[in-house]
This record gives structure tokens, C-alpha cells and sequence, in this order.
């Protein structure tokens, strides 16, 4: 049954997604004071990346890092690997304070599995999809994960150009978990800045990720509050 126009207007509703900033924009050298503005400002997640150099062109940080941000953030860690043979880690990233844990698709040859391994950890699960994958991949797993979470650049660096077909595959997304009945939330992550943030939310996404427009900006904590009012 459809409702009448004016109960649901077309703006998106206001203050209902949720921010991540990615400490991969942050200061390494002074990471406690990042930490301490991000507890104290409107995100509500902090982001970690993960790299090994080896699924993606580039090397982050690992393990002593992440215990070191644990031990000070009053939030949830979203881990974003992108690790080849995620399997062989997962106890240990939730003894490093992981609390969302997402594996990339195309790093996972037998992602059901992985996936039952995180959640026997009592982590919320995740899939990342680079720009090249299918939503359609992941027909046959949606119903089982806690989170979709749609590249919008090329993984391996903060600060690269979005990528535009990533609205649409939001849209692919949001009807696929419709459908499907899943509570799958949508992160987007790379590129995202207060210009393309209206328009992701509209097409469905629930969690921003924000690098180099939250830690380049002059003023973090308003840019997060930015963010989280659009
Ligand atoms: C890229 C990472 C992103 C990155 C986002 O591989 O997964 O989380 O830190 O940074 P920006 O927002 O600068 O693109
Ligand atoms: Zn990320």
C-alpha cells in the first residue's frame, strides 16, 4: 500500500546515518590527540584500515596499532581489512578491539566460512565490495552479514577521486537487502566530502566513512558534525 506523499517527502530524513572517520588521514605521530577529538565530537564510529601490501598497493599498520587506539577510544572500531587470508586473524583482531570486522569479497574464497568465523567472535560482519565487483555477488550472503561496505575509490589510499557509478550501486544494494529482507547496513567509503554526501545518503547509504575531508579540513570536528547533519 502506498502512503500519501506528504507523510514521506523526497528529502532524506536528517541525522539518521552514522559517520566513521578513517584514522588512516590521521596523525601517526600524535594519534592520541585524533583519538581524543574523535571522542569527543559527533562520529560515531572510528574507521581502521588495514593494509598488507599485498591485496592492496600499500602497507597501514597492524595489531600493536590497533591496541594502542583501543585502549583510548570510547567507541566502536570498524575494521576495514584488506588483507589476503583474513581467516587466518580474526581472534586476534577481536582481541585487539575489533567490533565490526569486513572482509573484502575478492580476498575470501570461501566468505561464508569467513564470515561464521567472525561472528563466532561476537563481531558484527562485513563485506567490502571494490568498484569492479557485482552487488549481485552477494545475493547468496546478504542475509548473513551486518554490513555492505561499497568502495567508492580504489582501496589502498586515503584522499583519491570518488568514483559516480557509486550511487548507483547503493541503489543495487538497498534493493537487494529489500528484497532479501536483510538488516545490512551500507557504508561507503572513499572519496566522501560534504558535496557527495547528500546524494549517498538519498541513494541509501547509512554510514559515511571520511578521510582527507574530516583530517585535511581546518576544523575536524566540524567537518564530522557537517557530515552528520547533512
Ligand atoms: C581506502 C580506505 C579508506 C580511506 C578513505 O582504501 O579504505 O577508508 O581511508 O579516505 P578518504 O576519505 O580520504 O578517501
Ligand atoms: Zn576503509
Amino acid at each position: 500500500m502506498s502512503s500519501p506523499p506528504f507523510l514521506f517527502p523526497l528529502q532524506k530524513k536528517s541525522m539518521g546515518h552514522l559517520i566513521a572517520p578513517s584514522i588512516l588521514s590521521g596523525n601517526f605521530a600524535n594519534l592520541i590527540t585524533d583519538i581524543e577529538m574523535l571522542n569527543q565530537s559527533e562520529a560515531d564510529w572510528f574507521h581502521i584500515d588495514v593494509m598488507d601490501g599485498v591485496f592492496v598497493p600499500n602497507i597501514s599498520f597492524g595489531f600493536p596499532v590497533m591496541e594502542a587506539i583501543n585502549k583510548h577510544t570510547l567507541k566502536p572500531m570498524d575494521v576495514h581489512l584488506m588483507i589476503v587470508n583474513p581467516d587466518k586473524y580474526i581472534s586476534q583482531f577481536k582481541q585487539a578491539g575489533a567490533n565490526i570486522l569486513t572482509v573484502h569479497l575478492e580476498a575470501c574464497t570461501h566468505l561464508h566460512r569467513t564470515i561464521q568465523a567472525i561472528k563466532a567472535e561476537e563481531m558484527s560482519a562485513g563485506v567490502a565490495l571494490n568498484p569492479h565487483t557485482a552487488v549481485n555477488d552477494l545475493e547468496d550472503i546478504i542475509t548473513d552479514i551486518d554490513l555492505v561496505l561499497i568502495m567508492s575509490v580504489n582501496p589502498g589510499f586515503g584522499g583519491q577521486k570518488f568514483i559516480e557509478n557509486t550511487y548507483r550501486k547503493i541503489e543495487r544494494t538497498r534493493n537487494l537487502i529489500e528484497k532479501s529482507g536483510s538488516k545490512a547496513k551500507i557504508e561507503v567509503d572513499g572519496g566522501v566530502n560534504i558535496d557527495n554526501a547528500p546524494k549517498l545518503i538519498e541513494a541509501g547509504a547509512d554510514v559515511l566513512v571520511a578521510g582527507n575531508f574530516v583530517f585535511g579540513s581546518d576544523n575536524p570536528t566540524q567537518s564530522i558534525l557537517d557530515l552528520k547533519s547533512v
